[in-house]
């Protein structure tokens, strides 16, 4: 066994005496070692954290951020608001057992090197809230195990690229926060004959970003599909009734677009509905009673559009309702704060800017509002 490992540590000894000893003062440090040191090279770290890197360890399993599979392996790479600025290096994909690299929250800038697609393992990639600029290389899509992909609150523009669909294992992407445009890709939604699709998606985050055209239908076929946050895009059509189908569905967040026409009456078919955001929209008609099946539902937001007709009773049978907001809308007829107010875990209810009648019941003040 020991002398198993005392070939180990020779023989990449050896290896690192070629390939690294330009660039590191060399002991004994194991060639993943070398290579994180040669990753770091690229950042500015101007609070030091990265000092714990240090060429005389024997490996880098126990650096800041640095995750490890038997001690010696590398898997992880978490520098998540470490202060660092500079550029990410691809030489990171040297390192074969990476299966999550998250730099979130850091200043860092230029584009988001095409070579990352060379990280074969990854499977988690985090570039959140950086100052990446460019636009997303296909190259990513050429990492077949990713299933989250996170890009978000950084200054990516130009269009999704369909190779996206790729992405077969993909279960969360969130790229809210950039400067996007185009549509949204109709390949990460698969077609039936061709299951080699983005399938297992649980959450699409693609907010704040200048999408535009219809609503993606297309995308009911993603039977896992949890959260779908389109807030604050282009996206100016009307909700169509195949909303109904997206089964999975737990939070539709497509507030702050340009919707128009009324809420579909199919809403009633999410069973597993929590969190509805239709505000500031253009939406039209009545609000559907059907919505008082989705039992499920904390938090309803309708406000801002120019829904009319009355508030349907159903909604006062909600039992968990924490937040019901209306205001701003053409509604009349009474308020129903009476029957609002037996929910006893309402504790947002806003109904101003309607054309309510009657005078506000004392129970309102029961509600903590
Ligand atoms: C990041 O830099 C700020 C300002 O220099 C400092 O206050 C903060 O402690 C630093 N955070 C870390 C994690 O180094
Ligand atoms: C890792 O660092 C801790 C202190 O942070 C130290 O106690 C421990 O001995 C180190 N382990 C190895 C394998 O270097
Ligand atoms: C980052 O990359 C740019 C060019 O892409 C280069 O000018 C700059 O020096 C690099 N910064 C660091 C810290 O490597
Ligand atoms: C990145 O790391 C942070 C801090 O550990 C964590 O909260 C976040 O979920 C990670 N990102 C992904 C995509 O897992
Ligand atoms: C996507 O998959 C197709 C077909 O499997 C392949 O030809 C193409 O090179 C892939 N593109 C990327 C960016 O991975
Ligand atoms: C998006 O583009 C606009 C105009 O080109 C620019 O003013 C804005 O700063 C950009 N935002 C981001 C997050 O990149
Ligand atoms: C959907 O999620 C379930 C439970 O997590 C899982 O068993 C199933 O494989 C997923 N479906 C797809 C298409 O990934
Ligand atoms: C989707 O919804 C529409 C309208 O509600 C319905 O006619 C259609 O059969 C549904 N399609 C699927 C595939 O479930
Ligand atoms: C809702 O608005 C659309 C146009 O956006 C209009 O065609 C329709 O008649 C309106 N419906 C109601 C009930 O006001
Ligand atoms: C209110 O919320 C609590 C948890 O926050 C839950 O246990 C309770 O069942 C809820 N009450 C009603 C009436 O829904």
């Amino acid at each position: 066994m020991e002398r198993e490992w005392n070939y180990y540590i020779q023989f990449h000894l050896h290896l690192l005496l070629i390939v690294c000893y330009s660039f590191v003062p060399v002991e004994s440090l194991n060639e993943e070692g070398a290579f994180l040191l040669e990753f770091k090279k690229s950042f500015v770290d101007p609070s030091n954290n990265l000092q714990r890197c240090n060429s005389l360890d024997s490996t880098p399993c126990n650096w800041s951020g640095i995750g490890c599979a038997d001690n010696v392996r590398v898997s992880s790479i978490n520098l998540k608001a470490f202060n660092l600025s500079g550029n990410l290096s691809s030489c990171v994909c040297k390192l074969p057992y990476l299966t999550e690299l998250n730099v979130s929250t850091n200043f860092i800038s230029g584009h988001i090197p095409s070579d990352l697609g060379h990280c074969h393992n990854l499977e988690v990639l985090d570039l959140c809230t950086n100052r990446f600029h460019g636009e997303l290389p296909t190259q990513l899509f050429e990492m077949a195990f990713l299933r989250k992909l996170s890009l978000c609150e950084n200054f990516v523009y130009g269009e999704i690229p369909e190779e996206i669909g790729n992405l077969t294992l993909l279960e969360e992407l969130v790229i809210y926060s950039n400067n996007l445009t185009g549509m949204i890709p109709s390949s990460l939604s698969p077609i039936p004959a061709e299951i080699s699709k983005c399938g297992r998606l649980e959450v699409l985050g693609l907010a704040q970003n200048r999408l535009e055209g219809s609503f993606p239908i297309e995308l009911q076929r993603l039977r896992n599909l949890t959260d779908l946050v389109l807030l604050q895009n282009l996206l100016s059509c009307e909700i169509p009734p195949e909303i109904g189908n997206f089964s999975s569905l737990e939070v539709p967040a497509l507030h702050d677009n340009t919707f128009i026409g009324s809420i579909p009456k199919e809403i009633e078919k999410l069973t597993q509905l929590k969190r509805l955001y239709l505000y500031t929209n253009q939406l039209n008609g009545t609000t559907p009673r059907e919505l008082g099946s989705c039992l499920s539902t904390i938090q309803i937001d309708l406000s801002e559009n120019q829904l009319s007709g009355f508030v349907p009773k159903e909604l006062c049978k909600i039992p968990n309702l924490q937040l019901l907001q209306l205001f701003e809308n053409l509604l009349q007829g009474r308020s129903l704060l009476v029957e609002f107010s037996e929910l006893h875990n309402l504790s947002a209810l806003e109904l101003y800017q309607n054309r309510f009648s009657g005078p506000i019941p004392p129970e309102l003040g029961q509600l903590g509002i």
